[in-house]
């Protein structure tokens, strides 16, 4: 049985970007996985702290020396087939949380050489979840910033992680009670209930793909 990865980089278990989650975990579960969402925000751990233990020439590579919540899950997803990493958007690029993961992730199985030392190729995607429109997401080359960590993604797991954005989101049930005055809560909620919808679809054939590809 194959085994399927959920990162969540959003503090809130319920939001937009663990909706998406568990909708790629149910196509996962689809194609016969077995899967697991992890909550980034429950966890304590921190990000990297450059101590260069995964690089030393007298040490297995592709171990995180540091000991914290995040240990095991890095060594689930060294026996993961497919993992998908969930954030939103904070000030134009992926949560705090995320990124402490990926340092972890990433560069404890990266060395300064041309060697590949992940234990496999390991199939992935991203689940960007964002206030932002499509179009002022592409007027702010959004997408730009976000390519950098996609390209060590494919050069540390050696797959193009596939990418699914979802712009627009709501992150309240009752605007009136925030202040919010640049957004119209009509438009908010008619955006949702059409285009939410297809995203969770789209997160769906996501996980299912991961796995039977
Ligand atoms: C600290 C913080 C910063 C944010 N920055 C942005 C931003 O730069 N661009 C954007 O479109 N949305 C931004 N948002 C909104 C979230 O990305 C959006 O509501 C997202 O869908 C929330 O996901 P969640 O429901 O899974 O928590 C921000 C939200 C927070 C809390």
């Amino acid at each position: 049985m194959k085994n399927f990865i959920a990162i969540n980089g959003s503090p809130r278990r319920n939001g937009n970007t663990s909706t998406l989650l568990q909708h790629a975990i149910q196509g996962a579960q689809s194609a016969g996985a077995k899967t697991e969402l992890v909550h980034l925000y429950s966890l304590n751990f921190k990000g990297c702290t450059s101590c260069f233990a995964c690089k030393l020439k007298s040490r297995p590579h592709g171990t995180c020396a540091m000991k914290d919540d995040l240990s095991p899950v890095l060594e689930r997803i060294k026996e993961a087939d497919a993992v998908v990493f969930g954030s939103p958007i904070y000030f134009m690029n992926i949560s705090a949380g995320m990124a402490a993961f990926i340092e972890r992730l990433f560069f404890s199985n990266y060395i300064y050489s041309d060697e590949f030392i992940f234990p496999k190729k390991l199939p992935s995607a991203y689940f960007y979840t964002m206030n932002m429109t499509q179009t002022q997401f592409e007027k702010f080359g959004v997408a730009e910033q976000l390519k950098m960590k996609e390209f060590f993604t494919k050069r540390i797991l050696g797959v193009e992680p596939k990418i699914l954005y979802a712009f627009d989101t709501v992150q309240f049930k009752d605007y009136s009670r925030y202040e919010s005055s640049i957004f119209d809560p009509d438009e908010k909620f008619a955006y949702r209930e059409k285009q939410f919808p297809v995203d969770c679809e789209a997160a769906y054939d996501i996980g299912r793909e991961l796995i039977l590809q």
